[in-house]
């Protein structure tokens, strides 16, 4: 009988060997704490995700909504089904397309450039707060359409939100607070976004500016709430992604070297990070009528975890999945979800990845991880490094 629990500490440390025990002896597994169903291998996570016919949205998607249940289905794009969802995707898909994100990289290269410049002097620096963070979220604003100049009080605001304390299961009250806080920011930036009347060079004024959300005129509150997706995807993955690849690299140096000979090789160090060590841990779904999945009966409306990280290290999916190796060519992964809700900020958060990865390893080749001072979120929803020191000559 396997006891798999997303909130153990067992889990929390590494949920990787739990995922092989899942993958093995029970892929789809009923968590009776939290009356819900875990998937672990990769086919049928893929195919739930892909089959929006079947599976919903409109009840969350995260562990403090279906799990917990301490989080309010805020609206949102991410918790909308089609038709709905074909409808406002389709909307703010130009945006987010690899033409259109391509302009931003001469914005975000000289960004990164000065940022690294910066701190040459000290010898070493916290990949998380000094590097990934503060470019990353300053590019996603410009690229979502939030005041750049709000990026710092902003990021701070999505860091308390995914934040978690030793002694709580999930969600704290500080990360309720910062929810809050953001609610009130984004509302703010409604009603001043709705006075200037022009909405239409961004996602964020998109949101603003629609007539219809959801199928009805939106007050203040719901246009708010559909900011606060553009708030949380694109601000604390991405940073995570980059500290990860840099940590592995730093683990094999030989593929390091490989790399830093053949700067064309970066897409694909940061396509197998990607895949490695995926952050998001899982995000759900609920059943719409009685269903199979690999042989198992789940009755409608229940709620369904789909393990990415999990179908990411499927040896039915990848050959030798455990080993990290840049020379990998997955034809896909787990790690933006799949099907209509697959991640929209893909495109963006692989030209960020490949230029911070360019400047960083043309700028510091041999940087050594500072293993004393790494610090790991523990976290059951956005996993990856809290602190990432790293030193170079
Ligand atoms: C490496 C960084 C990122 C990772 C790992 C990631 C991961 C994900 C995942 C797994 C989903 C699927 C949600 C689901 O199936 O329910 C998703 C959706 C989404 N992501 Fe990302 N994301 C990243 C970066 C970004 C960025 C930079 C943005 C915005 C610029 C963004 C915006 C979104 C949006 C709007 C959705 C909802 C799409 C929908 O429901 O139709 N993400 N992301």
């Amino acid at each position: 009988m396997i006891d798999y629990d997303p909130f153990s500490d067992s889990v929390l440390e590494d949920p990787y060997p739990a995922y092989r025990e899942l993958r093995e002896h029970s892929p789809v597994h009923y968590l009776e704490k939290y009356d819900c169903w875990a998937l672990a291998r990769f086919d049928d996570i893929w195919r739930v995700s892909s089959d929006a016919t079947r599976f919903s949205v409109r009840k969350g998607t995260s562990a403090p909504q279906l799990l917990s249940k301490v989080l309010p289905v805020f609206p949102n794009l991410n918790h909308v089904d089609p038709p709905q969802h074909t409808e406002l995707r389709g909307d703010l898909w130009r945006f987010f397309t690899p033409r259109a994100v391509a302009v931003f990289e001469e914005r975000l290269r000289p960004l990164t450039r000065e940022r690294l410049e910066a701190l040459r002097p000290a010898g070493g620096f916290d990949v998380m707060g000094d590097l990934a963070f503060p470019v990353s979220s300053r590019m996603a604003c410009i690229m979502v359409g939030f005041p750049e100049e709000d990026a710092d009080e902003l990021v701070e605001l999505v860091r308390r939100f995914f934040r978690r304390e030793d002694d709580v299961k999930g969600m704290t009250e500080d990360g309720m607070a910062a929810y809050e806080e953001m609610n009130a920011y984004l509302q703010d930036l409604t009603r001043r976004r709705l006075a200037s009347g022009d909405l239409s060079h961004s996602p964020v004024d998109t949101l603003i500016g629609r007539e219809t959300l959801d199928g009805e005129r939106p007050s203040v509150e719901v246009r708010g709430s559909h900011l606060m997706l553009m708030l949380l995807g694109s601000t604390e993955t991405f940073p995570k992604t980059f500290a990860n690849t840099l940590y592995r690299l730093a683990e094999h140096p030989d593929q390091r070297a490989e790399v830093v000979a053949d700067l064309a090789l970066v897409p694909h160090a940061y396509e197998e990070a990607l895949r490695y060590d995926a952050p998001t841990q899982f995000l759900c779904r609920t059943t719409l009528c009685d269903v199979e999945i690999a042989g198992v009966s789940i009755r409608e409306g229940r709620p369904l975890m789909m393990l990415f990280p999990s179908g990411n290290r499927d040896d039915r999916e990848f050959a030798d999945p455990d080993v990290f190796d840049i020379h990998r060519r997955a034809q896909r992964t787990l790690t933006f979800g799949s099907g209509i809700h697959r991640c929209m900020g893909v495109h963006f958060a692989k030209l960020e990845g490949r230029v911070l990865l360019e400047e960083m390893l043309q700028a510091y080749p041999d940087y050594e991880v500072d293993a004393s001072g790494v610090d790991q979120e523990r976290t059951e929803f956005v996993r990856g490094f809290s602190k990432l020191p790293i030193r170079f000559g």
